[in-house]
């Protein structure tokens, strides 16, 4: 089998579909390069003493893992001096981190997060990190917050990395999906399944079902009639994943389909959920349409979201289109 790596597949993207330019084509390896090393990290666990609390909480209230904020440095270390970016911002920073001023500045904005499903780097099940990319607005060299206060149908890319049993980074450009697997021994990414497509119709599910009594009734309707299977209003039989780890549950379903949903509960009526718009929800909404799905936050389209600050949170309904319109259907009612 002739092996296509990450670097040949955006220059030959470049060439065919003049789609990927050259500053964009360095951020996208650059941020690889990155999760390459957080892959590193992440497979020494306690041999790296990379496991634990790092004894601090970041701007969402949540107690930071060492890994999360190891993962960030590397992300912004990555990314500071090569001249493509005007700024990033994060889950684990309050606000935007400016390139500093000793190198030169290029016209890409990203944001990420750094580390997905921090509740499960203890004990060793997949985790990742995901990213989204931003054009700053027109020759704007020094972004401030509110320049990245863009809806994610404005993103020219978005990809996540599963540190898991293979280490893989799945990418969009807008041009479809594409999954790479980590070849460990060569260091380098290698072109692995082309052009991901979600199967339309599916009979599986992933939500947090302990919020249940939390839920509210488009959501409780919903779910109930995929529990009642066949016997019930759907007439077949579903099966429920939840990982705790949006990008594993999100490389899930782009593999086999499914549908995905944090909704919005009414524990915290003024939370318009749990999940954050710029850096978790608007990636994998970009992804999850490119290949061929829907995401919804039940009531518009994730991507339509014109967001109101750089921490918001959202809803999320993703994955098989049939059943993102269906639950979204519900809200309507
Ligand atoms: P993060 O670890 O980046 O803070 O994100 C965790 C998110 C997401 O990955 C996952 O789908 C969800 O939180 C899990 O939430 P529960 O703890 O409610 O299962
Ligand atoms: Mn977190
Ligand atoms: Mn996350
Ligand atoms: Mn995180």
């Amino acid at each position: 089998m002739k092996r296509v790596s990450l670097t040949q597949y955006l220059v030959e993207e470049q060439r065919l579909h003049n789609s990927i330019p050259a500053e964009l084509r360095l951020l996208i390896e650059v941020v690889a390069r990155a999760c390459k090393t957080i892959s590193h990290a992440v497979s020494k666990g306690a041999l790296g003493e990379v496991l634990g609390s790092a004894g601090s909480e970041n701007i969402q209230g949540e107690v930071q893992k060492k890994l999360d904020v190891l993962s960030n440095e590397i992300l912004l270390e990555a990314n500071e001096w090569g001249g493509h970016l005007a700024a990033m911002a994060s889950e684990e920073m309050e606000t935007i981190h400016p390139i500093p001023n000793r190198y030169p500045k290029g016209e890409y904005m990203l944001l990420f997060d750094p580390l997905d499903g921090s509740s499960n780097i203890d004990v060793n099940v997949s985790i990742g990190t995901i990213f989204s990319v931003l054009k700053a607005p027109e020759g704007m060299k020094d972004p401030t917050e509110q320049d990245f206060l863009q809806p994610g149908s404005k993103q020219v890319a978005a990809g996540y990395a599963v540190y898991g049993p293979q280490t893989v980074l799945v990418l969009t450009t807008g041009d479809g999906v594409n999954c790479f697997t980590l070849d460990r021994e060569m260091g380098s990414w290698v072109l692995t399944q082309r052009d991901m497509q979600i199967p339309v119709e599916t009979k599986e599910y992933a939500i947090n079902a302990s919020n249940a009594r939390h839920w509210y009734p488009p959501v409780k309707r919903y779910i109930d009639e995929l529990q009642a299977g066949d016997t019930g209003p759907r007439g077949k039989n579903f099966n429920m994943r939840w990982i705790a780890s949006m990008v594993a549950d999100v490389h899930r379903i782009l593999n086999r389909g499914g549908v995905f949903m944090y909704p919005a509960d009414a524990r915290e009526p003024d939370k318009p959920g749990k999940l954050r718009l710029m850096y978790e929800a608007n990636p994998m909404a970009f992804l999850v349409e490119q290949a061929g799905g829907a995401a919804t936050n039940g009531k518009q389209r994730i991507m339509d979201i014109q967001p109101t600050k750089l921490h918001e949170r959202v809803a999320v309904f993703l994955g098989s289109k049939s059943e993102v319109e269906r639950v979204t259907g519900y809200h309507a009612e």
